[in-house]
């Protein structure tokens, strides 16, 4: 059964982390809105879901016009409790001397500016939620260290974070809730391979030997709890990283 306020919007709910966190919110009586830009995917997880738990909606978080329609679309709908940011991703693993500037460009594109769209339009919606709303972001441990090729995912990934730190700020007084999620490495279908520009090879070698990265499943039951927590209790930020990671750096392989 789906409650009438709980209704969340998430975006990137086509595949790994956003789909696990649309099915797990779904499975606990949310009512999902689910964001992405693959109809079909969005399909998929309808026909799991069930039209009563999950609303698609075709939407491209680099594109002004397509968030505006989407925005009004989910305004039509009725309230919107949460807000979940999980569009986003890597593009390219290049050292600063020899990378490609439109990467970053995209990257800060769909990640920050992504995230920048959607929450500005539906913050006054948010605001008025009975018990107050709750912004997610998911950013990274990338956002909080650096490691060699990852700069420019490193770079929106931190911004996403101030992006998380300095709302939190700017809205303090208002019934607002502000989670900052960080996963470590998350084993996802896509992740990689979209890094690595369909290179299969290379997104496996990611992966290969790392005993029990953490899965899509793991980061959606973090956000179940942080926003299962009372509507004054905010979880500021979550850094959830598999056993097998000390940081981005240093990773046990066996
Ligand atoms: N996997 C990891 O190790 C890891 C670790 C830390 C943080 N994260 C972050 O967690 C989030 C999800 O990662 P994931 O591993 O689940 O990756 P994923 O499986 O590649 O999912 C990315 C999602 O973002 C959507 N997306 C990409 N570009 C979009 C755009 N322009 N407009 C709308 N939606 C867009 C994709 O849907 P469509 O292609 O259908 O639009 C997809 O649903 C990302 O922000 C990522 O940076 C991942």
């Amino acid at each position: 059964m789906t409650n009438s306020n709980k209704r969340v919007v998430v975006t990137g709910a086509s595949s790994g982390i956003g789909r696990a966190t649309a099915v797990a919110l779904a499975n606990e009586g949310w009512k999902v809105v689910a964001l992405a830009r693959r109809e079909e995917r969005l399909r998929d997880l309808v026909a799991e879901l069930g039209a009563d738990a999950c609303e698609p909606i075709v939407c491209d978080v680099t594109d002004d016009a397509s968030v505006q329609g989407a925005v009004e679309r989910i305004l039509a709908g009725g309230q919107v409790k949460a807000l979940i940011n999980c569009a986003g991703g890597a593009i390219g693993q290049d050292r600063i001397a020899q990378c490609n500037v439109e990467d970053w460009r995209k990257m800060y594109d769909i990640n920050v500016l992504g995230t920048l769209r959607i929450t500005q339009k539906l913050l006054p919606a948010l605001e008025v939620a009975p018990g107050g709303g709750t912004v997610v972001v998911i950013s990274s441990v990338a956002g909080i260290e650096a490691y060699e090729g990852g700069a420019g995912y490193c770079a929106a990934k931190s911004a996403e974070r101030v992006f998380a730190q300095t709302l939190r700020f700017e809205e303090v007084g208002k019934p607002l809730r502000v989670i900052d999620v960080s996963p470590g490495m998350v084993a996802t279908e896509e992740f990689s391979l979209n890094r690595f520009h369909g290179d299969q090879a290379k997104a496996d070698a990611v992966y290969a030997g790392v005993p029990n990265p953490l899965t899509a499943e793991d980061i959606a039951e973090c956000i179940r709890w942080a926003l299962d927590q009372p509507d004054t209790v905010d979880v500021d930020s979550l850094v959830v990283r598999p056993r097998a990671q000390a940081s981005a750096q240093r990773v046990y392989h066996r």
